[in-house]
């Protein structure tokens, strides 16, 4: 039976993984691998800590996750097609690995701040700039 996210150790396993499927995705990896050439070493540690955050409230993450995303959509505008395959290989790799109440939170917690910011970034109003 799978277990819920307990630990850093867990949130670690769900990024790796998550990054594991991004990177070799046919929609969203050249984001990740030829347009913003992510440095993964130092990638990897800032999205443990704003997971761990999430779903530990630990107050570890520091930055600006909206500005990162308004940066990278003007090389590369970021469609409805982005964002799903995106939400679908996060929520992929929770179901994947766990199951529980943490679990749970954080695939609510990814699709609603995926909502926001498409309709801040992707939206052809783009509202609240
Ligand atoms: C179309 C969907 C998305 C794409 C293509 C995308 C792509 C990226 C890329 C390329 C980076 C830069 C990595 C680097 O250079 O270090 C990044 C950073 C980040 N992304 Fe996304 N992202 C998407 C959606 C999301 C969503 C929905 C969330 C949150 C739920 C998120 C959270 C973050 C965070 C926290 C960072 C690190 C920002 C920092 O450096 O402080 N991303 N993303």
């Amino acid at each position: 039976m799978k277990q819920d996210i307990k630990s850093r150790a867990d949130v670690e396993r769900m990024v790796n993984t998550f990054y594991d499927k991004v990177k070799q995705d046919d929609v969203i990896g050249f984001i990740f691998n030829d347009i913003a050439k992510v440095n993964w070493e130092k990638h990897l540690p800032v999205m443990y800590d704003f997971w761990e955050n999430i779903i530990f409230l630990t107050n570890k993450y520091v930055g600006n996750p909206m500005s990162v995303h308004i940066h990278l959509n003007e090389q590369v505008p970021f469609t409805k097609e982005h964002f799903q395959r995106w939400l679908l290989l996060f929520t992929g790799t929770v179901d994947e690995l766990f199951e529980g109440k943490k679990a749970d939170i954080v695939k609510e917690k990814a699709a609603s701040i995926a909502a926001i910011m498409e309709t801040k970034i992707a939206s052809p109003f783009k509202i609240m700039r």
